[in-house]
């Protein structure tokens, strides 16, 4: 049975958010180590730290872009359409962080003298003013620098702000900090690895927890655009398929499930401009493009027992006759499971509509994957398979991509589309 840690998985998503939002770099984790060293001061017990680390950890994975993050951050009041509510969206279809959904939906939400302790009659965790202040004196001390000059600015303001903006206790406590010199030297270090793992280290999922947090990756990747808004559920799918077809075992299937949700992950280093581009690509963004598989591989790789999905979700643009990349193997280094990757990927491409034109049929499709095979690009063996099967297999892609569709204009209702 496979088992990886929380915190492993949780690197690799926040180094993704990072790549996402360079401006943002690191912001995640170190909003998780000083909601640590914060919960150390206002005595949390370590239940409930653990819970406030994780959001922070993923507090901002409702915003899609480093200029929607910074205007939230400027505007104080909180609405349904910001990335609190749907990072909690995001947070929910994960049991294992249910408890963490509200604390990432009201992390904006000011204390407003007690009044912060519900929003519309709902009551607010007070785990998630404590993000509140982290994240504020995060953003704050990364433009002041880390001195005790900027320490004693930082106090002066998070007072003045309490208790409008900020609880009291969470303010309390970070004026009671602002002496710990090591707390500030972490944080200009960037210096959080042992201490974030000293505390959430010893979480562990299981298989079925991996594919729930991996679908809630997927919808991070694929929802960023409406272009890609419903690509990685139906690779997914169809890979899922093809390994029942060609015999894989049901855990197997289900790596291959995994894989097929983080294939693409690496795309989140890849700016909206160019995912989104219709027209020809120029040199350098070709390039770009082209890195996204190098990218997954760097962020998969990191993660405990992931060896395999790595293998499978991150070869899927090598080719057998070794032109493809990032790494240029060719038949002998490609395992069946990458090389069902290659096939259900590019099929999913063919098959799916895009904004900016329909699907192929099955007869177009099949040609198009044949060529292929005689190139030398895929696996013959596969495509056979592939196309044998081809209207079970795209009624499996349709009912998926229809159902990613809905959950997509749940996340991005139609007059809300142009924002973004
Ligand atoms: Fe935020
Ligand atoms: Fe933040
Ligand atoms: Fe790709």
């Amino acid at each position: 049975m496979i088992k990886t840690s929380l915190y492993g998985l949780m690197s690799a998503l926040t180094g993704a958010l990072d790549m996402m939002s360079p401006q943002l770099a690191g912001h995640h984790r170190q909003v998780a180590y000083f909601m640590l060293r914060m919960g150390e001061q206002l005595k949390l017990k370590r239940e409930e730290l653990k819970d406030l680390v994780v959001a922070g950890l993923i507090h901002d994975i409702g915003a899609l872009s480093a200029d929607q993050l910074l205007a939230i951050i400027e505007n104080e009041e909180i609405s349904e359409n910001d990335h609190g509510f749907r990072g909690a969206k995001f947070a929910e279809m994960f049991s294992t962080f249910s408890g963490i959904a509200d604390i990432i939906k009201y992390h904006h939400h000011p204390w407003q003298d007690g009044a912060g302790a519900f929003f519309e009659g709902n009551p607010v965790p007070t785990g998630a003013h404590y993000i509140n202040i982290a994240d504020y004196v995060c953003s704050f001390m990364g433009v002041h620098g880390y001195t005790m000059e900027a320490r004693k600015k930082l106090v002066a303001r998070v007072q003045r702000n309490t208790p409008s903006r900020f609880e009291p206790g969470a303010a309390a406590a970070v004026a009671e900090m602002i002496n710990k010199e090591y707390i500030w030297l972490d944080l200009k270090n960037n210096h959080y690895e042992e201490s974030l793992e000293s505390i959430i280290g010893d979480l562990t999922l299981d298989l079925d927890a991996i594919e729930e947090i991996t679908l809630m990756f997927s919808k991070i990747i694929d929802f960023r655009s409406r272009f890609t808004a419903r690509h990685s559920a139906g690779v997914a799918r169809i890979a899922e398929a093809l390994a029942r077809l060609v015999g894989f075992s049901e855990t197997e299937c289900k790596l291959m499930l995994i894989a097929g949700y983080l294939h693409d992950i690496g795309k989140l280093a890849v700016s909206n401009d160019i995912l989104e581009k219709t027209g020809s690509l120029d040199a350098k963004e070709l390039d770009i493009i082209r890195s996204h598989t190098y990218y997954t591989y760097r962020l998969l790789e990191k993660i405990p027992n992931f060896e395999t999905i790595n293998t499978w979700a991150a070869y899927h643009h090598e080719k057998l006759d070794g032109t493809g990349y990032p790494f240029g193997l060719d038949a002998r280094d490609l395992p069946c499971g990458s090389r069902i990757m290659a096939v259900a990927d590019i099929a999913t491409a063919i098959l799916e509509d895009r904004p900016y034109r329909a699907g192929l049929n099955h007869e177009q499709t099949a040609n198009i994957m044949n060529n292929l095979v005689a190139s030398g690009a895929i696996d013959g063996n596969i495509v056979k398979i592939l196309i044998s099967n081809i209207e079970r297999i795209d009624e499996i892609r349709i009912k998926t991509q229809s159902e990613a569709d809905n959950l997509y204009e749940n996340f991005y209702p139609p007059e809300f589309k142009n924002a973004y």
